[in-house]
């Protein structure tokens, strides 16, 4: 396979930004080692877990990666209301999600092209939760088993995690242990991030123990004493991730209404909060070789 070269320079957004939301990179942050697997995840909905998987997908996929996303969501709202399989007309529910837990699908019938070059996207639907109503055997391996066993491999895979920290959520965190976690500065989302380290503890412990946080992402920031001080607070606490915010925007929000439905690259190109999901990208790759 002929991997391309990424051709985007880092866009220049640190400059642009207010001192109190410079994102933060540690001395010796790593770019991700190719194939990349990343897993956008928090225990709270809303928190901004899909739009930064798609969102973080497209742009890999602007630069020329073969990028592939996950909806291991059972509600509906995740990677797969953006990133629809592009099927013929008139086609019902394709084989997704659900298919390959049950094994009734090979993880090449389940992963479909977008309307994005180069991104593709494994589907679920609401038919998902039955995974956690009745895990089957080896449930927690499966999504990890699948990206081992695709004909062509991807450059990057990134996992779209539900609300809950149940079955679900850990298989998508065994099949991309590199941690994407995207909070709101608020106390409830504060709450469940406590909640999420227990997690993410006990799966690196016990199920993948090359597991590590990349990025805490202080999601929808809009300037306050609170932001500031709950950024600093997440530069003390993730001494060893890039943590930066990602900007409220309105376009972000409408992009997702069910009458756009648009990556937000193409319904709003220009949009500020486009530049900090281009420059996480690129922070993510820098460097590789891939
Ligand atoms: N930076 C942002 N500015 C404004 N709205 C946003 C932003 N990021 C996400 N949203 C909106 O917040 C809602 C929840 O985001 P979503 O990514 O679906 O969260 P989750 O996957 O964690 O449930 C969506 O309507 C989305 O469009
Ligand atoms: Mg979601």
């Amino acid at each position: 396979m002929t991997i391309p070269t990424p051709s985007i320079t880092p866009p220049p957004i640190g400059d642009e930004l207010p001192e109190w939301l410079r994102p933060r990179v540690p001395a010796g942050f790593k770019p991700l080692s190719s194939p990349a697997r990343l897993c956008c995840i928090m225990q709270k909905g809303g928190s901004g877990k899909s739009t930064t998987a798609v969102c973080l997908a497209c742009e890999l996929a602007l630069k020329g990666f073969r990028v592939r996303v996950w909806d291991a969501d059972a509600q509906r709202g995740g990677a797969t209301h953006w990133l629809a399989p592009q099927l013929g007309d008139g086609a019902g529910e394709p084989a997704n999600l659900l298919h390959l837990f049950k094994g009734e699908a090979s993880p090449d019938q389940v992963t479909y092209p977008t309307r994005v070059p180069n991104l593709y996207v494994v589907p679920s639907y609401t038919s998902l939760k039955q995974v956690e109503l009745a895990p089957p055997p080896g449930v927690e391996q499966v999504i990890d088993w699948a990206i081992n066993n695709t004909s062509e491999p991807f450059d990057v895979e990134i996992t779209d995690c539900g609300p809950t920290l149940g079955q679900l959520s850990v298989a998508a965190l065994v099949g991309a242990p590199n941690v994407v976690i995207p909070l709101k500065a608020s106390g409830f989302d504060l709450d469940a991030l406590t909640e999420l380290n227990r997690t993410l503890a006990l799966t690196k412990q016990r199920l993948t123990p090359h597991l590590q946080i990349v990025a805490v992402l202080l999601s929808e920031v809009l300037k306050s004493n609170l932001t500031s001080e709950v950024f600093e607070a997440l530069c003390g606490d993730y001494p060893d991730s890039l943590v930066m915010g990602v900007r409220q925007s309105v376009k972000a929000r409408e992009a997702s209404l069910e009458s756009i439905r648009l990556p937000l690259h193409e319904y709003a190109p220009t949009a500020t909060v486009r530049k900090d999901f281009q420059y996480l990208a690129t922070q993510l790759v820098e460097g590789r070789a891939v």
